[in-house]
C-alpha cells in the first residue's frame, strides 16, 4: 500500500507558518529557529518558501530526494525547495502556465544557491534524451562561467553575485527543455578597479592566476603573484573554502560544454589579462609650458605588454591616456589630461572593458543555449538578483541594487498582499483589511519620472554647466526633502539638521529593508558611464577580434554625437521590462533569510532574522494567508478539475460552473466555513481542504483509470475470449471426435473381449455338455459292454473256462513273438558277412529259433554279399575256396595265403620279351607263371626256375634265359606231396611209366605253394578226361629221384643260416628240411 505522507507528519515546529498558533513575531522567529536547529531550513507560508541559509552542506539535495518530491503534492511532504520547483514545473507542463521563480533576500541569504537547486531539480525531473541532456548540461554549465566573471567575495558573502541574473528556461509541450535566455542586470563594474576592505575583485582574476598553466600565463604575459597587480586587493586574496585553481578548471570545462571555441576562450583570457595589465599602468605629471601638468606614463612596460596582448598600437593608446578630443559642432578640440584624469580614463577603460566583456559572455552563452525550434514554448524564469545590501560606504551601485530589491519587494507585495486583498474585494468576499507596509512609495521616490532620484540624476548629468555630485545632492535636497523616506542633512526638513549620523555629502533612504546611507561621490560619473572617445577609438583600432566587437562606438565611420543613455536610465528601463515580464507569469516565491552575519553554521541571530522577517513582510504575508483563503480558482477550471468527485457533475455539468462547484462541495460535505464563493472564483480557506479535494481527485482518477483499464481489459479479454471460444469449439469438435473414436474403439474392443469371453464360455459350456453327453454315451456303451460281457461271461462261463488257458497262452506267445520280432528288427547286426554279432536271446524257449534266425540271416547276408560279385571275382573266390578246402587246418602255410590274391602270372610272361619264346610254347592260356626253387637232389639246394602252368602241362624253364628245362603234361602227374609245416616245399610226383617220369619227381619250393597246388588240383577237377590229382599232406613223404626213392622229412628247428627253411641231404635216403617253428 502506498505510504501517505503529509506536511503535517513528523513536523518540527510548524511546517507552514499559516498553521502557527498563536501568531506573533516571537512565535514566528521561534518556529524558524527551532526548525533551523533541526536542519529544517525550509518553511512555508502558504505557497511561499522561506529558506534559511544553513551555511553547511545538508544531505537533502540527493537524487533520492528528487525522486521523493517528484510528482508529489506541494503539501504532501515536509517543506522543501524541491516541492516548489516541482509545483512550478508541473503547472508549467500540465497547465501550460508560464512560471517565474522569484528568489529574494539579502546578500548571502542563499539566493544563488537556491536558484541552482531549482534548476538542478527541474533538470533532473524533466525529459531525457541525448539532445535534451545536452541542453540541460549547457544551461547548468552557464552558471560557473557567469559566477566566475560576475561573482566576488564581499564582506557578506564569499560568492556574492555582483550582477543581476534572470534566466528564462524554455520548454516544449512535453516539458522537455529546449533552451534558455539569460538577461543580466548592471554588473558592479567599479569593483574591477577598487574593492572595499576585506573584499576581492571578481573571481576570474584570482582563478586565472592560480589555475592557469605556466604556459598560458606566459602567453598572457602574466605573473602568478597577485601582489604584482594593482587591481587585486591583497587582504583577502585567498578565501577559505574557495579553491581558485580548481574553480578555474571547472570554468574552462564549463566554457567548453557551453560551446566556447578555443580561440574565444583565449580571447576572453587575454582581455582579463589586459585588465590586470591596465591596472598596472601608472602616470606621472609632466609640466607643460602653459603651466598645466600633463600626465605621462611612468613605466611603459605594462602598456607595451597590454598593447601586445590586444594588438593595439602602443602610441595610439599612450596618446589616448594623455589627450582628450572633444568634438563639438564639427570641430575637434584636443585637451591634455592631467594625472588624475589619466587615472580616471584608465579605470574607466578597465571597467568598460570588463563589463562589456561580461555582457559579451552573456550574449555568447545565450547564442549557445537558445532554443533551436521556433515552436511555441513554455517558460520558467528564475530570478537571482543581487540581494539588498547595506555597506559602510554605499555608492551608486548599492543604490541601484537596493532599488532593484525594492522593486522586487514591490512585486511581491503586489502579488501576495495587495493583489490578494483586492481580489477578495473584487470577488465580493467578506474581508477585513490587513495592514501592511507598501513600499510603492519608496519605488516612487527612486524611479518617478518627474522627481525621482534617478530622474534627478539624469537631469543633472545632462545639464550644461558644471555638474558635480554636490550639485546633484543639492537638487535632491530641494526636490525630495518632503519625502518621508528621504533624509539629508541639507534638506529643508529641519529634523535632520542636527543628525550627526548623516554626513553632509550623503543622503539616506529608508528602504523597505532598512535605512541606507548613500555617499553621493561618483554618482554623476557612474551614471554618465563615460569613456573618452579617444580610448574607445583606440580599442576599436585593436587588432583583436573580441575588442573590436566590444567597442563599436569607436568606429570613426559611425561617430555618434548623441549621448548614450545613462546607467541609471538603462537600469530603470531594464528593471521595468523585467517587472512587466514577471507580472505575466505565475510567481513562485523563495524568500531567503540569513541566520547570522558570520557565515557560520548553527548560529541563529534572532535580531538579524527578526529584521529580515520584518522587512520581507513575512508576518503580513502570514496574516493575509490566515485571514484569507489559501486557495482560489475560477469556477470553470475548478469544476473541470474536481467534477469527477460527484455524480451530478460527472461527466458533464449542464448548468453554470458556479452551481456545479456548489453541488460538488455540498456533495463532498465540505464544511461551509472552509470555502467562500466569489464572483468568478471559489475560495478555499484551508490548504487541508484542498489536500482533501486533491486526494479525493487522485483516488477518483485512480478509480477512473481503473475503470478505463477495466473496460479496456474487459474488451481485450472479451476479444481474446471470443477468439479462444472459437478456437475452443474447433478444438473441442476435434477432440470430441477423437475422444468418441477412442471411446468407440475401447467399447468395441471391450465388446469383442466380452463377446469372446461369452462365446468361449458358451463354447466351453457346450463342449462340456457335449463331452458329458459323449461320456454318457461312452459310459452307456461301456456299461452295456460290461453288462453284455457280464451277461455273456455269466452265460458262457462254463465254456470259457475250458479254453481260456490255451487262448491266453496263444495270445501271450503271440504277443511275446510279436515283441521279439519287433525287438530283433530294431537290433539287427550289420550286413557284413564277417560280423559275428547277434542280439542276445530274450527268452530261453526261443533259443533254437534265435540260432536258426541267426544262421538264416547269415546265409541271406552272404547271399546278398555274393550277389554283388563279378565272374572274375567269383572265380578268384572259388579258387580261394578250393585252397581252403585243400589246406585249411592241414598246412601251416595256409593262413598266410588267405590274404594274398591269386594273381597267376607273377613274371608277366606275355609282356616280358625274355619269355616270349616260352610263352609261345604254351599252347593254352598260362594259368600260373612264377619263379620257384628247384631243389637239387644231391645237396638239397635250390635253383630258380620259371614255373609255368597251363591247362594241359606244366613247364620249368631257366629263369634267365627262359629256356625250357622240363615240360610235363598234367596227365603224367599223379600226386603232389606237401608238408604240414609252413614251408613251401612240394613234390610233384609223376605217374610211373610216363614219359616224364624218367627224370624222376620234382621237388620244388615256392612261397605261393598254396596257389600253385590249388590251381593244379582245380585243373584236374575241371577236366573230365583226367583224374583228380591227389594231394598228400604229411611231414614225410617219398620222392622218386631217378631210381632212388628219397624220403623228405620235415622237422622243426632253427636252421643255422638265419630264419629261412634249410634243406639238407642227410644220406641217400633222406632229405631233411628244417622248418622254423611257428
Ligand atoms: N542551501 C544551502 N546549503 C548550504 N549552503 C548554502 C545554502 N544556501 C547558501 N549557502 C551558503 O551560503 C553562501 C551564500 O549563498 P549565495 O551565494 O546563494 O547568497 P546570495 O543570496 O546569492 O548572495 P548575493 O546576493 O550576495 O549573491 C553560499 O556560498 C553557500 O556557502
Ligand atoms: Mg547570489
Amino acid at each position: 500500500m502506498e505510504v501517505k505522507t503529509s506536511l503535517l507528519d513528523n513536523m518540527i515546529g510548524v511546517g507552514d507558518m499559516v498553521l502557527i498558533e498563536p501568531l506573533s513575531e516571537d512565535t514566528f522567529i521561534e518556529n524558524l529557529k527551532k526548525r533551523f536547529d533541526h536542519n529544517e531550513i525550509y518553511t512555508y507560508i502558504g505557497s511561499v518558501v522561506i529558506s534559511m541559509n544553513p551555511y553547511k552542506s545538508l544531505p537533502i539535495y540527493t537524487a533520492e530526494k528528487v525522486e521523493e518530491y517528484r510528482n508529489r503534492n506541494f503539501y504532501e511532504l515536509s517543506p522543501h525547495i524541491y516541492a516548489l520547483a516541482d509545483e512550478a514545473y508541473r503547472s508549467l507542463r500540465d497547465q501550460d502556465k508560464d512560471q517565474c521563480i522569484l528568489i529574494t533576500g539579502e546578500s548571502g541569504a542563499g539566493k544563488t544557491e537556491a536558484s541552482k537547486f531549482v534548476m538542478s531539480y527541474v533538470a533532473a525531473v524533466c525529459g531525457k534524451g541525448q539532445e535534451v541532456n545536452k541542453v540541460k548540461e549547457q544551461l547548468l554549465q552557464s552558471n560557473p562561467v557567469l559566477e566566475a566573471f560576475g561573482n566576488a567575495k564581499t564582506v557578506r558573502n564569499d560568492n556574492s553575485s555582483r550582477f543581476g541574473k534572470y534566466m528564462d528556461v524554455e520548454f516544449d509541450f512535453k516539458g522537455d527543455p529546449l533552451g534558455g535566455v539569460i538577461s543580466n542586470y548592471l554588473l558592479e563594474k567599479s569593483r574591477v578597479v577598487k574593492q572595499p576592505r576585506g573584499e576581492r575583485n571578481f573571481h576570474i582574476f584570482y582563478q586565472l592566476l592560480s589555475g592557469a598553466s605556466d604556459d598560458t600565463l606566459k602567453k598572457l604575459k602574466l605573473d602568478r603573484d597577485f601582489s604584482k597587480y594593482n587591481y587585486l586587493s591583497l587582504d583577502s586574496a585567498t578565501v577559505n573554502g574557495l579553491d581558485d585553481a580548481a574553480s578555474f578548471r571547472t570554468v574552462r570545462n564549463a566554457m567548453q560544454i557551453v560551446g566556447f571555441m578555443e580561440d574565444e576562450v583565449q580571447s576572453v583570457l587575454e582581455l582579463v589579462a589586459a585588465v590586470l595589465k591596465l591596472g598596472n599602468i601608472e602616470f606621472k605629471p609632466e609640466s607643460r609650458c602653459n603651466g598645466f601638468d600633463e600626465s605621462r606614463i611612468k613605466d611603459k612596460n605594462d602598456l607595451k605588454e597590454m598593447c601586445e596582448l590586444l594588438g593595439i598600437e602602443q602610441s595610439v593608446l599612450e596618446r589616448a591616456f594623455s589627450f582628450r578630443t572633444v568634438e563639438a559642432k564639427m570641430e575637434k578640440v584636443s585637451t591634455t589630461l592631467n594625472v588624475a584624469q589619466a587615472y580616471y580614463a584608465r579605470d574607466a577603460l578597465a571597467k568598460n572593458l570588463y563589463s562589456r566583456l561580461f555582457s559579451w559572455l552573456v550574449n555568447r552563452i545565450n547564442e549557445s543555449i537558445k532554443a533551436q525550434t521556433k515552436t511555441s514554448k513554455k517558460v520558467m524564469g528564475v530570478l537571482d538578483i543581487y540581494g539588498f545590501e547595506i555597506f559602510e560606504d554605499n555608492s551608486f551601485e548599492q543604490f541601484i541594487i537596493n532599488y532593484c530589491n525594492e522593486k522586487l519587494q514591490q512585486i511581491f507585495i503586489e502579488l501576495t498582499l495587495r493583489e490578494e486583498q483586492e481580489e477578495y474585494v473584487r470577488e465580493g468576499i467578506e474581508w477585513t483589511n490587513i495592514e501592511y507596509f507598501n513600499n510603492a512609495i519608496i519605488c516612487d521616490l527612486i524611479e518617478n519620472n518627474k522627481n525621482g532620484i534617478l530622474a534627478m540624476l539624469d537631469e543633472e548629468c545632462l545639464r550644461p554647466g558644471t555638474v558635480t555630485d554636490e550639485t546633484f545632492l543639492d537638487k535632491l535636497n530641494t526636490v525630495c526633502a518632503e519625502h518621508q523616506h528621504f533624509e539629508s542633512r541639507q534638506s529643508k526638513n529641519s529634523k535632520f539638521l542636527t543628525d550627526h549620523s548623516l554626513p553632509h555629502n550623503c543622503f539616506r533612504i529608508q528602504h523597505y529593508a532598512g535605512k541606507v546611507l548613500y555617499r553621493v561621490e561618483g554618482f554623476v560619473d557612474k551614471n554618465n558611464d563615460l569613456l573618452y572617445r579617444d580610448l574607445s577609438q583606440a580599442m576599436y583600432k585593436a587588432n583583436h577580434s573580441l575588442i573590436k566587437i566590444l567597442f563599436p562606438e569607436g568606429n570613426p565611420a559611425k561617430v555618434n554625437l548623441k549621448r548614450p543613455p545613462t546607467a541609471g536610465f538603462q537600469f530603470r528601463a531594464s528593471v521595468g521590462t523585467l517587472m512587466k515580464n514577471l507580472l505575466t507569469k505565475n510567481p513562485n516565491y523563495i524568500r531567503c533569510v540569513k541566520p547570522n552575519d558570520k557565515k557560520a553554521a548553527h548560529i541563529f541571530t534572532d535580531s538579524l532574522v527578526c529584521h529580515q522577517v520584518r522587512y520581507l513582510g513575512l508576518m503580513e504575508n502570514v496574516r493575509v494567508r490566515r485571514a484569507g483563503y489559501a486557495f482560489r480558482q475560477a469556477y470553470e477550471p475548478c469544476l473541470e478539475r474536481y467534477k469527477m468527485l460527484c455524480k451530478q457533475t460527472w461527466p458533464h455539468w449542464k448548468g453554470p460552473a458556479r452551481e456545479g462547484v456548489e453541488v460538488l462541495l455540498k456533495n463532498l460535505q465540505v464544511p461551509a466555513e472552509e470555502f467562500a464563493y466569489g464572483r468568478s472564483k471559489i475560495f478555499i480557506r484551508n490548504p487541508r481542504t484542498l489536500f482533501f479535494l486533491e486526494e479525493k481527485r487522485r483516488q477518483c482518477l485512480e478509480d477512473l483509470a481503473t475503470l478505463i483499464q477495466k473496460i479496456y481489459r474487459g474488451w481485450k479479454c472479451r476479444i481474446h475470449f471470443l477468439l479462444l471460444k472459437k478456437s475452443q469449439v474447433v478444438v473441442a469438435a476435434w477432440y470430441r471426435r477423437f475422444a468418441q473414436q477412442k471411446k468407440y474403439q475401447n467399447i468395441r474392443s471391450s465388446a469383442l473381449v466380452v463377446q469372446s469371453f461369452i462365446r468361449g464360455w458358451k463354447a466351453r459350456k457346450l463342449l462340456r455338455e457335449l463331452k458329458h453327453k459323449k461320456r454318457c454315451e461312452e459310459a452307456v456303451t461301456t456299461i452295456s459292454a460290461y453288462w453284455h460281457g457280464t451277461q455273456v461271461r455269466r452265460e458262457y462261463r462254463k465254456f470259457f473256462r475250458a479254453n481260456a488257458g490255451k487262448k491266453i497262452y496263444d495270445f501271450t506267445i503271440q504277443r511275446i513273438m510279436q515283441k521279439y520280432f519287433m525287438g530283433l528288427k530294431k537290433t539287427m547286426p550289420s550286413m557284413s558277412p564277417v560280423d559275428k554279432s547277434w542280439p542276445a536271446r530274450p527268452y530261453g524257449f526261443l533259443d533254437r529259433t534265435h540260432q536258426e534266425l541267426r544262421r538264416i540271416f547269415h546265409l541271406w547276408r552272404c547271399k546278398k554279399y555274393r550277389s554283388q560279385f563279378t565272374e572274375e571275382k567269383k572265380a578268384t573266390y572259388e579258387e580261394k575256396l578250393a585252397a581252403s578246402e585243400l589246406f585249411k587246418d592241414k598246412k601251416a602255410l595256409y593262413p598266410s595265403s588267405v590274404g594274398q590274391p591269386f594273381k597267376g602270372d607273377y613274371v608277366e610272361i606275355t609282356k616280358n620279351p625274355k619269355y616270349q619264346k616260352l610263352n609261345s610254347l604254351a599252347e593254352d592260356k598260362v594259368l600260373l607263371a612264377d619263379v620257384v626253387s628247384k631243389i637239387n637232389r644231391a645237396n638239397g639246394k635250390g635253383a630258380p626256375r620259371i614255373f609255368l602252368l597251363t591247362k594241359k602241362s606244366l613247364v620249368l624253364a631257366d629263369q634267365k634265359t627262359g629256356q625250357v628245362k622240363a615240360s610235363v603234361p598234367l596227365l603224367d602227374l599223379s600226386s603232389v606231396s606237401v608238408s604240414t609245416q609252413s614251408d613251401g616245399f612240394f613234390a610233384l610226383k609223376l605217374k610211373e611209366g610216363s614219359t616224364s617220369a624218367a627224370k624222376g619227381d620234382f621237388l620244388l619250393s615256392s612261397d605261393r605253394l598254396i596257389e600253385i597246388i590249388t590251381k593244379l588240383h582245380r585243373i584236374g577237377a575241371a577236366s573230365a578226361d583226367r583224374n583228380q590229382i591227389n594231394i598228400d599232406i604229411s611231414d614225410e613223404f617219398l620222392v622218386q629221384f631217378k631210381q632212388d626213392k628219397v624220403c623228405v622229412k620235415f622237422i622243426q628247428g632253427t636252421p643255422k643260416n638265419g630264419n629261412g627253411v634249410a634243406c639238407k641231404r642227410k644220406n641217400n635216403r633222406l632229405l631233411e628240411v628244417s622248418v622254423p617253428s611257428p
